[in-house]
Order: C-alpha cells, then structure tokens, then sequence
C-alpha cells in the first residue's frame, strides 16, 4: 500500500526547500503525498508555492500581524493535531527550523507518527543563536526518525548528539535543487537598476538583530552608499514589523539605497546573479550565493553552515557597522580579494537532495 506522507511548510524558506521535495515525492508511483500549509508566512509562502504550482491540501491561514513566539506556538498545536486526526500520515515531513517544523514535529511524535526532517543537524552550538532556530532544530531532531542532513558536518552534528548512524541520510541541500530548477527559468527582475553601478544585494530579518544590532546594519549601509559612489544598494525588506518600519526610516531617503517589497524567488535569483556583493543574515541566500559564485559577507556572528566560511566564499562580519563597512569596501576596491571570494563552489548540494530522499522514504 501506498504510505501516505504529509508535508508540512509553514514560511517561505520551508516552501522553497520542500518544493523540491514535495514534486519529487509526487512524482513516485509509490506515494499518496498531501501539503499541509500552516501559513506561518502568508504572502511570501503563497508566491513560492504558485511559482512550483504546488497547491496546498490543508491551509490552516495561521499567520497574524507581528505574532510573537510564544502565541504562533499555541495557534499551530492543535490545529496540526486536528489535521494529523484528520489525515492519519504514515510519514511526516518538514524542512528547516521555523516554530512550524518544531510544533509539526511535536504534534506528529503525540501522535506517534514517524516524522522527516529536512535540513537537519545545523548546529551553532549555542542554543540562543540564532534565535529561535537553534533551539527549534535541536529539539526537532530528537523527534525525529529520518535525518536528512545537508553535509558531512551536520550528519556528524547529529552523531555526536547521539543519533544512530543508520538514522542520518546525507542528501545535500533541496535548496540547491530549487536554485537550479528556478535559475533556469531566467525570470525578469522588476526592479530598475542603474546598469552603469555595481549593485549590493541586502536581506536581513533576524530576531537576535532586532533593535540596535540591526540599526547599525542600516548606517553601514548608508556609510557604503556615502563612500561609494559606483554602487547602488537594493534591499528587498522583509515584512516582519521589527525590519519594514526602521529600514524605511534609516535607509528610504538615499537615493542609492532602493527598497522594495520582498521578490518573488525567481526575481530574487535574478538580482543575485546581477549583484557583485551579498550581504545577508538569511540562512538559504548562504546556500544559494556561494553556488551563484557570488561573494557573501554574513551580518552574523556565528553560523551553523560553516562549510561555505570554510571554502573562503562567505565572510562572517556581525551585524557591526565597522566591520561591516571596512570588508565591504575591501571586496569593492580590491580585485584579488574579490576574487578570492567569487569562486563558484556548492557545499550545500548537487541539486539531488529531492531524489535522494525519495530514496530513502519510498526506495529507488
Ligand atoms: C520566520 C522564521 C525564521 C525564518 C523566517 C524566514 C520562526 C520563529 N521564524 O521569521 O526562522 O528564517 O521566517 O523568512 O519560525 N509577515 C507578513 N507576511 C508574510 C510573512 C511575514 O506580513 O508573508 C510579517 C507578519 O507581520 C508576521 C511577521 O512578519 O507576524 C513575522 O513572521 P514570523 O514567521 O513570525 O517571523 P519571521 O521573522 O518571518
Ligand atoms: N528570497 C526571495 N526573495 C527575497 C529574499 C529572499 O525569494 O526578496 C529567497 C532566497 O533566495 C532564499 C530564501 O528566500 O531561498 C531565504 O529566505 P529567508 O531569508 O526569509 O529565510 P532563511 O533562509 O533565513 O530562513
């Protein structure tokens, strides 16, 4: 009989990563698979999933204005519970490590149902960092029965937690098969460039950036934007109320910062490629740019995708306006560093990751 398998996605990450997946899966003669959006994210998850025409099965529309962790934790609990009720999924499945993955995972051990996860064994190491998502994927892979990791470094993350070796499926990356299957598409950008600058690439939307960290980002930006005549800086502001309302007022008046709504996945992919400089605090943009040969520069301070650091390809620099400010121009003005950064590498998969846990879940 054909095992019934339940995705679960709730943000727009979890949709681009799973997209992959869920098509792969349906594309098996094996599997009965249905989508459960929790809508965690509304506009932003609507267009990913019509980009790979994916329409849900279940959409709970959970999303609410400037929710908080502990409240989007409640709202998802039950509702999840009911569908499981509902749908009795002999496998559950989730990617990443958003409030919905760790309540999806949690609702699917109540109910005592083998749950997958995606892009497992990221680790930082400190439980705080990044915030929530470190504590959401720890505690997410101890409920989980399949692990499938990105890399090495993360199935070894994983076995040192003492998960069973037999348990850890090294898969890569599903964000590298969205990457490549989008990239092809070769979809318009929208957005009026200047073709004579060099263009700068922002996202940024952290919980741990909110309030000053994150301020500094913005007056690094302007600094770069002073000094640098040559660039322009496009920013595609994420909707969370933390980031719209202090972006428009640091960064709107320059008129070589241009903001604008998020992109839809192919348009940012676009930008991207168009761009000479990344600068992010977004885990997939560390996974697609290092593939894009595109230097990254992290306004982070600590990672749990340490392969592409480790390659030369992303620079952690902290969301520090000196720091910041100091590498940006190095890469700008020095072209062997520059270089040394823009080397095409992908640590993060071979646009495989699908089929392989297909594998795994459904056999060859
Ligand atoms: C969430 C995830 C984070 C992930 C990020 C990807 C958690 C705790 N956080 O952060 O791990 O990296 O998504 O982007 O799971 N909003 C909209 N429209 C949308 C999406 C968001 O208006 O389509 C606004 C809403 O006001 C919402 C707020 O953003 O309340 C925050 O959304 P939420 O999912 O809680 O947090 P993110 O910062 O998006
Ligand atoms: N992305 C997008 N439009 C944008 C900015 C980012 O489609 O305007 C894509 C990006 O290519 C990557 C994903 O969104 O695949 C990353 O999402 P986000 O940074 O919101 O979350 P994170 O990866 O940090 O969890």
């Amino acid at each position: 009989m054909s095992p019934r398998i339940l995705c679960s996605i709730g943000t727009r990450p979890e949709a681009i990563k799973m997209a992959p997946v869920i098509l792969a899966l349906r594309a098996h003669p094996e599997a009965d698979v249905r989508v459960l959006a929790t809508a965690q994210h509304r506009e932003l998850l609507d267009e990913v999933l019509d980009l790979f025409d994916i329409r849900p099965d279940i959409d709970l529309d959970l999303m609410e204005h400037d929710q908080k962790l502990p409240e989007l934790t409640a709202r998802l609990i039950t509702p999840i519970d009911e569908v499981l009720e509902r749908e009795r999924p002999d496998i559950m499945l989730a990617e990443g490590d958003t409030t919905t993955v760790f309540v999806s995972a949690l609702a699917a051990f109540y109910r005592s149902i083998p749950f997958g996860h995606v892009e497992a064994g990221l680790r930082t190491g400190k439980l705080g960092v990044p915030f929530p998502e470190e504590m959401n994927r720890t505690l997410t892979s101890r409920l989980a029965r399949w692990h499938f990791a990105p890399t090495q470094t993360a199935a070894a993350s994983l076995r040192n937690e003492g998960v069973p070796a037999d348990r850890i499926h090294i898969t890569g990356n599903p964000v590298i098969d969205a990457l490549l299957m989008t990239a092809e598409m070769g979809l318009p950008l929208h957005v009026d460039l200047d073709p004579k600058r060099r263009l700068v690439l922002v996202t940024a939307h952290r919980r741990e950036n909110f309030g000053a960290p994150f301020l500094q980002v913005c007056r690094a930006l302007r600094t770069l934007a002073d000094r640098n005549p040559d660039i322009e800086i496009l920013y595609p502001v994420h909707p969370n109320p933390n980031v719209v309302g202090v972006a428009a007022r640091e960064l709107a008046a320059h008129p070589r910062i241009k903001l604008c709504d998020p992109l839809p996945y192919g348009s940012f992919i676009t930008a991207m490629k168009r761009s000479t400089l990344i600068l992010t605090d977004s885990g997939g943009v560390q996974e697609e740019a290092p593939s894009l040969a595109k230097p990254v520069l992290l306004l982070r301070s600590e990672t749990e995708r340490p392969e592409a650091v480790a390659a030369g390809v992303v620079k952690l620099v902290g969301p520090v306006h000196d720091r910041i400010v100091s590498e940006a121009e190095r890469l700008l003005r020095d072209e062997d560093a520059y270089k040394e950064m823009a080397r095409g590498v992908s640590p993060y998969g071979d646009g495989k990751a699908a089929a392989r846990i297909t594998d795994v879940l459904l056999g060859g």
